[in-house]
């Protein structure tokens, strides 16, 4: 499995700082959601192919280049919602696909709801996009869904991922890379990460 890329850069961090903060308001925590989005994505892109093509400026001809193979790009609702134009943002050619999963916050375990994904993802990369990993259910679950799908090219995009998340996705998908702009120090009894930023798709979106 390898280790999850983190994103170190201190405009990362002072918007790490704002969603941690239990006094930001919900349309200032909806921004830095986007504002790290944009950063990490950027991160889960680097390598990226691109094909030369050949373009002309006001001044002359050069070469440009395109993406060689655009990613899809998967956010995980509801949380990952906050994400989705940001991301779609970095990578206009982007196809978009949607999965909706809920986590029992009894059990932890993933309930899934809600599925709309291109059917054939073989050699196509996907982006999932959370912003949480915590125990790893919800992010696990959904690249089930993705490998049902054919898809060999995942990377989880994530802001605040979790130890255990990250072990546990290397176990169940261990070709699947864990971009995020931090990991933090481990889960609590209640499965939420530690210190992390509380419930990502409340301070969102509001208490269900
Ligand atoms: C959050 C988060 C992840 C999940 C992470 O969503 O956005 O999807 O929890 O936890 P896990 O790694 O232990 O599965 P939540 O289930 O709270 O749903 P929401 O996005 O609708 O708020
Ligand atoms: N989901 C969240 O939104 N936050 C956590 O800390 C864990 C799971």
């Amino acid at each position: 499995m390898p280790e999850p890329r983190v994103v170190r850069h201190p405009l990362v961090d002072i918007r790490l700082t704002t969603l941690r903060d239990e006094r930001t308001d919900r349309a200032t925590f909806r921004a830095a959601v986007r504002e790290l989005t944009a950063m990490v994505v950027y991160e889960a892109m680097r390598d990226a192919p691109t094909t030369p093509t050949e373009i002309t400026t006001p001044v002359a001809t050069t070469t440009g280049a395109v993406l060689a193979n655009p990613p899809v790009l998967v956010p995980v609702l509801r949380a990952g919602l906050g994400m989705a134009e940001a991301a779609h943002a970095q990578v206009p050619g982007a196809v978009m696909g949607f999965v909706g999963v809920a986590r029992d916050e009894e059990t932890l375990r993933p309930t899934p709801y809600m599925a709309s994904l291109p059917a054939d993802l073989a050699g196509i990369p996907v982006l999932v996009l959370d912003p949480m990993l915590a125990t790893g259910g919800s992010m696990a679950h959904t690249i089930d869904l993705l490998a049902e799908r054919g898809a060999d090219d995942v990377t989880a995009v994530c802001l605040v991922a979790a130890p255990e998340g990250v072990a546990r996705l290397g176990e169940a998908h261990p070709s699947v890379e864990v971009v995020a702009a931090v990991v933090d120090e481990r889960l609590d009894e209640r499965g939420y990460i530690v210190p992390g930023l509380g419930d990502a798709g409340d301070r969102q979106f509001g208490a269900m």
